[in-house]
């Protein structure tokens, strides 16, 4: 049983002698009608990892922006060290010693590493920084603060999101914060990003700073936290301290409801639907070209693709999507080889989409959800009649199915599908895709930014697609996804297949291969 807010305060989990460095209490805020945070109690304690756990929209940015003084509650109060403190800018909180990373980082593209660093790096009325001291400069923080600096002179816009976000810790730990707030910062990271933001976190506690985490991934959550206090609607509806035991609890907490262990169903699996042998392809640059790519998925089957990203994800999922040309080797489905010039030519051969980037790829934004639900060749001829007259009143009714069946929450059918949240923009992509039949679904990041429940939904839909007998290719970096959901699982490295492992897949050689510290060339 979840613990409410009111039993974790009357007991809270462990008593601390000392009082908690930073403490909120009855913490409100509203944006007109929609209340961000209502009541909200929680404390916490020097050199913990303190974990924010919730769905989206629970308020979670909104405490932590209260907390680096970048917003103001309309009610409540915040105490440091025991004191009540009002932060009227975020260069208060800053005095206080109180930094926030953003999810979406605040860098410039066009401006380099240095010019970056150097207002922060700057001493207070120098208001010029030559170069050979702000390069000391950079080399003693990442040195004091044990973070690898990109090299001064590059724009930041080459940077890997890993890099960027290095960056952006490193101007928040310069100014010797003793509480680092992270808004969701795996959420963009690759796995061994992710381990070295834990090891810097871990390093930072034991530093005796507090470092606020926000996520919505158990997993890390479980891995990185002393203490979790869990948000659901702008209120605290579970807190606890590690160990966390049986997560199942937290999650019920968060998510607002009973949720089912779920485990797929075993695999029916057919014939052969789509294979690629010795395939080669061009990448663009900064890509990765594929370096003769051989797979063969089955009706029936997920097949995932795992690997870090960049290792050549964008160029396999635009060959599958008819997108890029291949150099050599050859693309079958149904064992006819198909020359695909043209996304037409594999849509029209059976194979539904979920693109990566779901924004500028999966929908068009500025058009409504009826028509984003008709956005596919074969919907589309099944509502034209003769010349070329579409049955509108057919068509909404169609998109009205739809958004009942995938629950896709939209205030009206004509609303545009950029006001739709991710997890709801990804229902519609899916209603879209799986709604023609296709006989192959290529799906690429597809729980990408989602939160659990959404997460859930998706894994549930992909798995009911696969029982339904399509073929399945799942590209993930999300290793735990990959492993949940795939029949069997090959990794991309540097534009290269590794032969395909079946479960049970021990995620140790998954990791290696990953990291291309084994050397398993093409199948
Ligand atoms: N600046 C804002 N203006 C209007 N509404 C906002 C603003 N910031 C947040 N909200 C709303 O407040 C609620 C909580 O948002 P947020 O704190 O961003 O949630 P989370 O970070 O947990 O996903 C959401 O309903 C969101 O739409
Ligand atoms: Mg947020």
């Amino acid at each position: 049983m979840p613990l409410t807010t009111d039993e974790a305060v009357s007991s809270p989990c462990g008593s601390t002698p000392e009082e908690p460095l930073l403490e909120v209490r009855g913490i409100c805020k509203r944006y007109g009608p929609v209340v961000a945070l209502d009541g909200v109690h929680a404390a916490f304690p020097r050199g913990e990892v303190h974990a924010i756990l919730g769905e989206n929209g629970a308020g979670k940015t909104t405490l932590m922006r209260i907390l680096a003084g970048e917003e103001t509650a309309d009610g409540g109060q915040i105490y440091l060290d025991g004191q009540p403190v009002h932060f009227r800018s975020p260069y208060s909180a800053r005095r206080h010693g109180i930094s926030m990373v953003h999810q979406h980082f605040a860098l410039a593209d066009s401006l380099t590493v240095a010019e970056n660093l150097a207002l922060t790096l700057a001493e207070p009325r120098e208001w010029r920084l030559r170069r050979r001291a702000l390069a000391e400069r950079a080399q003693y923080w990442a040195k004091v603060v044990g973070l690898e600096v990109p090299p001064l002179a590059s724009p930041v816009g080459d940077l890997s999101v890993g890099a960027r976000q290095r960056l952006e810790i490193l101007k928040a730990l310069v100014r010797g914060p003793r509480v680092l707030i992270l808004d969701e910062p795996t959420a963009v990271l690759t796995p061994q990003e992710t381990e070295q933001l834990f090891a810097l976190v871990r390093r930072l506690r034991s530093q005796e700073r507090t470092i606020l985490f926000i996520s919505h991934k158990l997993a890390e959550v479980r891995d990185l936290a002393d203490r979790v206090t869990v948000l659901r609607q702008g209120r605290v509806v579970a807190q606890a301290r590690a160990p966390f035991g049986n997560m199942q609890t937290l999650v019920e907490a968060m998510v607002g409801e009973p949720q089912m262990e779920w485990a797929r169903p075993p695999a029916q699996i057919g014939q052969e639907r789509l294979s690629l042998d010795r395939v080669c392809t061009d990448a663009d640059p900064f890509g990765t070209p594929l370096r003769s790519v051989s797979l063969s998925v089955r009706a029936g089957e997920i097949f995932g693709i795992a690997g870090v990203d960049g290792n050549g994800q964008r160029e396999l999922f635009e060959v599958l999507a008819g997108m890029r040309p291949l150099k050599s080797g050859s693309l079958r489905i149904h064992g006819t080889t198909v020359a695909a010039r043209d996304p037409k030519d594999l849509l029209d051969a059976g194979v539904g989409l979920v693109p990566p980037d779901r924004r500028r790829e999966g929908l068009v934004s500025e058009m409504s959800v009826v028509e984003n639900l008709l956005l596919h060749r074969r919907t589309l001829a099944r509502f034209t009649r003769r010349y070329a007259i579409l049955d509108w009143l057919a068509a909404r009714r169609y998109a009205q199915r739809l958004v009942e069946e995938y629950s896709i929450r939209v205030p009206d059918l004509e609303s545009e599908a950029a006001t739709l949240s991710g997890g709801n923009q990804q229902r519609l992509i899916l209603a879209r895709e799986l709604a023609a039949r296709p006989q192959i679904l290529v799906a690429a990041y597809p729980t990408r930014g989602l939160d659990f429940a959404a997460t859930q939904f998706v894994y549930r839909t992909l798995a009911a697609s696969a029982a339904a007998g399509t073929a399945v290719v799942l590209i993930s970096t999300d290793l735990e996804e990959i492993l949940a959901l795939s029949d069997r699982v090959a990794v991309l490295y540097r534009g290269k297949l590794s032969k395909s492992l079946a479960p049970p897949i021990d995620p140790v050689r998954l990791g290696a291969l990953m990291a291309g510290l084994e050397a398993d060339s093409a199948r």
